[in-house]
This record gives C-alpha cells, structure tokens and sequence, in this order.
C-alpha cells in the first residue's frame, strides 16, 4: 500500500505529505512523492521526514512518461494524489507556457502513464486504485456581489491563462473517467494559507514584506474577495475523498471563509502589531494600492455542502485560529524564508512589482 504523489515539495504537496505520514487513519502508508523542484518545490518543507523510510523523494517532471512508468512499476501505488502544476495566477500573466506545459501537457501525460498502469492491475487492487486530481475554484470563474457560492455544477468560465490551464486538466480528467473507466475524483478548492506557502501568494507576500519594512502592496481597491481554507484542513479533505469519494465526481472544498483582501491584510498587520511590534509604528504604514492584476477576478465562493453532506467533512479551524498560527509559523521559521527568497525570487518580485 503505497501513494504516489506529485508536487510533494511545494505549499500544499508538503502539507499532505507531513499530515498523511502523521494522520493515525493513513497507518503510516508510505508515501512516493514527485516532484521537478521548480521555483515552487522545496525539500526543505520536508526535511522532519529525513530519515524516514516511509517517504521516498524522487526528483523530477510528471511529463517525464518513462520515469513515471518507471515509478509505478516499482512501486506499485494503490493510488496517485496529483499536486503539481504551475500555481501563481500572476506568474502565468508574465508567461503561460510552463503553465500549458504542466498543467495540461503534464496532467496528459501522468493520467496515460495512471490508464496503461491501472489497465493492467486486477482483482481488488483494480478496483481499489483511484486517481486524485487536486484543482482550484478559479475554475468556474468570477462571482458577483451577492451571486450563490460556487457550487460543483457551476459552469467553467476560467479566466486567467492558469485558471484555464487548471480547467482544461479538470476536463482531461474527467474525459480518462468517461472514456477509459479511469477511477478518477476531482476536488476543486478555495484560497489555502498556512504554514510552507511560498511568499509570492498574498499572506505569506504581506508578512514577509512587513517584517523587512517593505510595502504591502495591494492590487486595485482591495475588494476582491477569496475564501479563505487553513491548509490542514485542505489535506484533511483530500484523504477524506480519497476514502470515500464517489468515482468520477468533483469535491468542492472551501472554509466558508469569504474576505475582501483588504482586511486580510489589515488583519495580518494587527496581528504582527501584538507578536512582534516594529519600533518603527503600525504595520498598516506600509500599505500601498498598486496596479490592479489584468482580468483579476472579483469574488470567489465556494459551497462545501456536498462534500460536507456525502462525506462528512468540514474545516476544522476558524479563520482567526488558523491565521494566528500562520502568522506565529512565519514568525518561528525565518530561516524558511530567508532561504525562499533567493535571487530567482528577487527577480520574480522585480518583474510583478516594478511597474506597478
Ligand atoms: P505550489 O506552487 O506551492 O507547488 C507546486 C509543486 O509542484 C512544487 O513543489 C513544484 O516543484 C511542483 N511541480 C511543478 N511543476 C512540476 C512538474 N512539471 N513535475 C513535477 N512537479 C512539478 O502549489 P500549491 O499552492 O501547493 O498547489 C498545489 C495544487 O493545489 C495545484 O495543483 C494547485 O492548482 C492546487 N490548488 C492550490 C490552491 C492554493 O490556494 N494554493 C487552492 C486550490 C487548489
Ligand atoms: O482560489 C484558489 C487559488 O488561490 C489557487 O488555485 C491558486 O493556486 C492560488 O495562487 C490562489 O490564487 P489567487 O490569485 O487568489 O491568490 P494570490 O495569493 O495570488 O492572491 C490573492 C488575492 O490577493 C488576489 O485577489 C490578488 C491579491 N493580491 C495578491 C498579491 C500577490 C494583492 O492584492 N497583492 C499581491 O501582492
């Protein structure tokens, strides 16, 4: 009984793997994790797990077919949990490519490599394989103030070269079900925060700016709204379907979380005001609006009845909880972050924010 997952060394890859090695219903299963270690990827998320036999790191592309055939030949998975993709929306404004590339290029190739694999299992092993595809809410696109949350029939209207990109692998994955048989279960989340995300995203971008002095910059006026899921409670949701999620269906996972960015970041500098005051005055100083994201979207909600109602599953942690503990993670691992922020991340940072 082994998993493999993909993108196991970036934000939300890391967590599940920390938290399935951990979760005492997973029985300690080991883990195969795959991952090309892009800007993104970063052992370092796992290095408590140096050591460990259960987990097994191999560097690489999911677009790499032999060596995914290689992979579960070897090791024989009772299921793949696929993470990995180009993430940042802004990123994929500055150059869509690697998002096709990875996306859907790679999506393609990992469910022919999960199809010519699974076709040859048998008898319960046959039918206990499952293909997890980890997507977003960006797919459905843009709410309005006050439209219904996003529920798993919402058409998809996605936006943004990543969103589309994210979309089209969605579509891939539900065709390998309908034409193949494919033992496939989408889940489609909400905005995720918490400890190991990358400082390029908004929370983990304010907090380590606002310990450097830098500006907070916030995009437009600050009113697009995202919903908001601590990312525990994101890998939490995802063992629950791979148990129990019904073949062929999409999962919408989200923290009942809906906030304006504004007062996500108004609510990060009140918090770096009581944990670590700067002498210099309130955090809230340094926050500036900036030019707006190209075809940002305004809102995004998700409706997590179904999977609350099939499943069981709802988020453990409030917002308040669970942004307290990110703040104080950051505040603890400044090693982490001094170590993200590498050149290839001040170039990154050049790029977004000069011409602002
Ligand atoms: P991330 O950018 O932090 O990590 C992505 C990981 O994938 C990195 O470790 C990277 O090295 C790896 N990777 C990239 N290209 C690869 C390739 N070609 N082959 C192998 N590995 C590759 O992303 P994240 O925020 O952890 O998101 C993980 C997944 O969850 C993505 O599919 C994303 O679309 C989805 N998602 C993210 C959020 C969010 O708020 N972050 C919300 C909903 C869904
Ligand atoms: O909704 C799920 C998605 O959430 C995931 O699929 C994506 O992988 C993930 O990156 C995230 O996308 P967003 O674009 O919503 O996240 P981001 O953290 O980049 O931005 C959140 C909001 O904050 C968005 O409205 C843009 C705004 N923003 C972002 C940055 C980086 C700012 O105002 N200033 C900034 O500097």
């Amino acid at each position: 009984m082994t998993l493999l997952v993909t993108g196991g060394a970036g934000f939300i890859g890391s967590n599940f793997v920390l938290d399935w090695l951990a979760a005492p219903e997973t029985r300690g299963e080991p883990v195969v994790d795959l991952d090309a270690l892009t800007y993104a990827g970063n052992l370092a998320n796992l290095a408590s797990l140096q050591g460990d036999a259960r987990h097994v790191f191999v560097q690489g592309e999911i677009g790499d077919r032999a060596l995914v055939d290689r992979l579960l030949a070897t090791h024989r998975p009772r299921a793949i949990v696929h993470f990995a993709a180009e993430s940042h929306v802004d990123r994929s404004i500055h150059g869509p490519g690697a998002f096709i590339e990875t996306n859907v290029e790679g999506t393609f190739t990992l469910l022919e490599a999960a199809r010519a694999y699974w076709a040859k299992l048998e008898g319960d092993a046959k039918s206990a394989f499952r293909f997890l595809h980890v997507s977003t809410d960006e797919v459905y696109g843009s709410l309005a103030p006050g439209a219904p949350a996003f529920t798993e029939d919402h058409p998809y209207e996605p936006n943004s070269p990543y969103a589309a990109s994210k979309a089209a692998s969605d579509h891939l994955v539900r065709a390998w079900h309908h034409t193949y048989g494919l033992p496939v279960v989408t889940t489609n989340c909400s905005n995720n925060y918490g400890p190991y995300q990358f400082p390029e995203k908004l929370i983990p971008l304010m907090i380590v700016n606002a310990l450097a002095g830098k500006p907070l910059p916030v995009y437009g006026d600050g009113m697009q709204v995202r919903d908001w899921l601590y990312v525990g409670d994101h890998c939490a949701a995802i063992r629950t379907v791979l148990a129990r999620g019904r073949l062929g269906e999409t999962y919408n996972i989200g923290g009942w979380n809906e906030k304006p960015n504004r007062e996500i970041v108004q609510t990060l500098c009140a918090l770096l005001d009581e944990l670590r005051p700067d002498p210099a005055g309130p955090y809230a100083r340094l926050v500036r609006s900036v030019a707006d994201r190209p075809g940002h979207d305004r809102r995004y909600a998700i409706d997590a009845r179904k999977i609350e109602r099939e499943l069981g599953w709802r988020p453990a942690e409030t917002f308040a909880s669970g942004i307290r503990k990110t703040v104080r993670w950051y505040l603890d691992h400044t090693d982490w972050t001094a170590q993200v922020q590498s050149g290839a991340y001040r170039d990154w940072v050049a790029t977004n924010y000069a011409a602002r």
